[in-house]
């Protein structure tokens, strides 16, 4: 263990190191399938955990055997000096693996200041490689901007750099040719993930899950793949190209097989909230006992 804590095992055998911090509930993206058009009502300032108070939860965290730090929001990079929290909890704990889930808007200007930071790798969730499509998605024109932050992530060495694709049927799973051949082109690790049932407009439904199969399928006769042999704590089952070509596509496939009994996550909310599961009906107030 990195920290020489103990482990945090829970009564099912599962060991959670895996932290998913987020920063901000706030985001500049309006993706139709996560917030309502005008927002949500975001958390008041002095709801929202320090970094200093953050770097602590993260400490503790971490000695109780976490390894992996992911910061998430909303969109993290909306908070105001990113950068500065990276290097605080690079600068603390050199050993936790830390990363990034960003909606790419702002990656143009931060990649390099993040990487520089001691960030070492970003998810970036995009749906659609089709403007128009990306404008309906996520009510902000911002495709050509969101395809320059991935080529500033790569270049500023935040790699294996990972794309995000919830796919919706009827809306972009028509795509999934499209992002295999930017995965390819690009050295990319494209991920596919089912559409679940977390939208705060309780519009989702079954019909629209396209699950992982008929993706993997369709991916498969344009571009033959095989199986790579890695199982580790990742849901994605991950496929690399059979005519050695770079880049892969992996699918998580939330829905149609969840991979709940191996989940190592841990959740922090913007406003000190312990949780584990997306879908967890109780939370624990950490920032109470903090302050
Ligand atoms: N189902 C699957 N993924 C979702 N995300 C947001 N809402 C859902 C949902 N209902 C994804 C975002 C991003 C990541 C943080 O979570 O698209 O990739
Ligand atoms: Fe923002 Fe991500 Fe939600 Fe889209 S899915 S509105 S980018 S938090």
């Amino acid at each position: 263990m990195v920290n020489g804590g103990p482990p945090l095992v829970d009564r099912f055998g599962r060991i959670a190191d895996d932290l998913r911090l987020s920063v901000t509930d706030r985001c500049n993206f309006r993706c139709v399938y996560c917030m309502p058009a005008e927002g949500l009502r975001w958390l008041p300032r002095e709801e929202v955990l320090t970094f200093e108070e953050q770097l602590r939860l993260v400490r503790l965290f971490a000695a109780l055997g976490v390894r992996t730090v992911r910061l998430t929001g909303g969109e993290p990079l909306v908070r105001a000096d990113l950068p500065e929290l990276v290097a605080m909890i690079a600068g603390a704990l050199p050993d936790v693996d830390l990363s990034m889930t960003t909606n790419g808007h702002r990656l143009g200007e931060l990649a390099e200041p993040l990487a520089r930071a001691g960030l070492r790798r970003v998810n970036v969730s995009l749906d659609s490689l089709q403007a128009a499509r990306f404008h309906r998605v996520t009510r902000r024109d911002d495709l050509p901007r969101v395809l320059e932050g991935l080529a500033a992530a790569d270049a500023a060495g935040l790699r294996p750099l990972k794309i995000n694709a919830v796919m919706v049927r009827g809306v972009n799973d028509d795509e999934a040719v499209d992002f295999a051949a930017l995965a390819r082109a690009r050295d990319w690790h494209v991920r596919f993930i089912e559409y679940m049932p977390l939208d705060a407009g309780h519009e989702w439904t079954r019909e629209q899950v396209v699950p992982s199969e008929e993706l993997l399928a369709r991916i498969d006769a344009a571009y033959p793949v095989r199986r790579a042999d890695e199982d580790g704590p990742e849901p994605a089952v991950r496929y690399l190209f059979a005519d050695g070509a770079p880049g892969s596509v992996g699918f998580i496939a939330s829905v149609s097989e969840p991979f709940c009994g191996s989940c190592n996550r841990l959740r922090l909310t913007a406003d000190g909230h312990f949780r584990t599961c997306l879908f967890a009906l109780d939370e624990v107030d950490l920032r109470g006992p903090l302050r």
